[in-house]
């Protein structure tokens, strides 16, 4: 096997960036080099990823102590991402930035969306939009990717099969349930225990900003077409999204199926279910926590004609970590299932 290439992160002492060192460290064709954190600089890695303890002989480093990399994963807060790329360009050939801040292609839309100009907007244009599965061809051999948004990719891995088949879309509402991991380490009231455990709280019924990028896949700044409502709900990882769509034209379930088939047909992480019994016959995020696999399944409401989709992901790992590795691994023209094979647990 050829020379293993070395790998550093940004931010790895978050929830994000630990699960890209869980992945890494056990990647075949990869060898960590640097981890950086600004608040526990010189700490090991066990010392805030418990996990790793005695599996990482590694120490955090800070951030201007980074040094030259292969590939360099970016895993910080949207803001600090884009006023870090232009110097981490220097550092690494191979970039993936797992923040919102190169996600969208038009900088007027990231003012709109996030409420700010755009620092680097030249370098919009040079990053690919990292949902690998309606964007290998582009990803394969890249040397800038962006990672999506978690509730993004759920809705996305959701409605793509439509899209890719031109199914004529009239309206996409996505209800979305999301674990508490997916609001990063940094505690709050809002994430404090005896707030949090139990809750089942409307988080943003409507302008979540990761509409922006299901819109941006579809082609269109009409607001009318994707909506979002996201909740928050007592599980640490997991997003569920039940995804309502109008069509033009009126759906069967065989037509689903094979929209569905055609458009998974080659992608190793996203698997159709759809039983006709069981407790596990729609898609579900608890039996996927830990794994790369998006969950995709379906009904039409045979009295109206409503589409209903259902898409399961881990928020850290199809979300955020693990979409990123399988987009390294196609940047590389590696196997894309690399270093992702772990398939859950059951039970959990
Ligand atoms: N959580 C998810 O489900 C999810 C899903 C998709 C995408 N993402 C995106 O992935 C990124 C990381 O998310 P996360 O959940 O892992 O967040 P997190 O747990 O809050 O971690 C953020 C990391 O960024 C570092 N950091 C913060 N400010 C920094 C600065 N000015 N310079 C250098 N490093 C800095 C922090 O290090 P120190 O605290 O040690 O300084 C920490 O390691 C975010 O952009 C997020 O939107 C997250």
């Amino acid at each position: 096997m050829s020379e293993k290439l070395k790998v550093s992160i940004v931010g790895a002492s978050g929830y994000a960036g630990g699960e890209l060192l869980r992945i890494l460290m056990f990647h075949p064709r990869v060898e960590l080099k640097q981890a950086s954190s600004e608040s526990h600089p010189g700490r090991p890695i066990h010392s805030v990823h418990a996990n790793l303890r005695g599996l990482l002989p590694m120490k955090y480093c800070k951030y201007d102590e980074l040094e030259n990399a292969d590939i360099i994963f970016a895993a910080v807060p949207h803001h600090v991402s884009m006023k870090i790329m232009p110097q981490l360009r220097t550092k690494a050939k191979k970039i993936i930035d797992l923040s919102a801040d190169f996600r969208l292609r038009d900088p007027k839309l990231y003012e709109l969306w996030y409420g700010v100009p755009h620092e680097a907007p030249d370098l919009l244009k040079e990053f690919v939009y990292g949902v690998v599965e309606v964007n290998r061809p582009n990803i394969i051999g890249a040397d800038l990717v962006a990672g999506a948004g978690c509730n993004a990719t759920a809705t996305i891995l959701g409605v793509y099969p439509l899209v890719k088949a031109g199914v004529p879309i009239k309206h996409i509402l996505a209800d979305i349930k999301a674990g508490s991991s997916e609001g990063g380490k940094k505690p709050s009231e809002a994430s404090h225990h005896p707030e949090r455990a139990g809750c089942v709280r409307s988080f943003m019924p409507t302008g979540h900003r990761h509409t922006a990028e299901v819109l941006q896949l579809l082609g269109s700044t009409d607001p009318h077409l994707v909506e979002m409502s996201v909740t928050a709900i007592d599980m640490v990882r997991g997003i569920l999204a039940t995804i309502h769509v109008t069509t033009e034209t009126r759906l069967t379930e065989k037509d689903l199926w094979k929209l569905f088939r055609d458009a998974y047909k080659d992608s190793p992480f996203v698997r159709i279910v759809k039983d006709k019994q069981g407790i596990f016959r729609y898609p579900e995020p608890k039996i996927l926590a830990g794994s790369n696999y998006c969950d995709v399944g379906f009904e039409v409401d045979e009295r109206t004609g409503r589409v209903v989709i259902i898409s399961a992901i881990d928020n850290l790992m199809k979300g955020a970590s693990g979409n990123c590795v399988q987009a390294m691994n196609l940047m590389c023209g590696w196997p894309e299932t690399a270093g992702l094979e772990f398939p859950g647990l059951h039970p959990v």
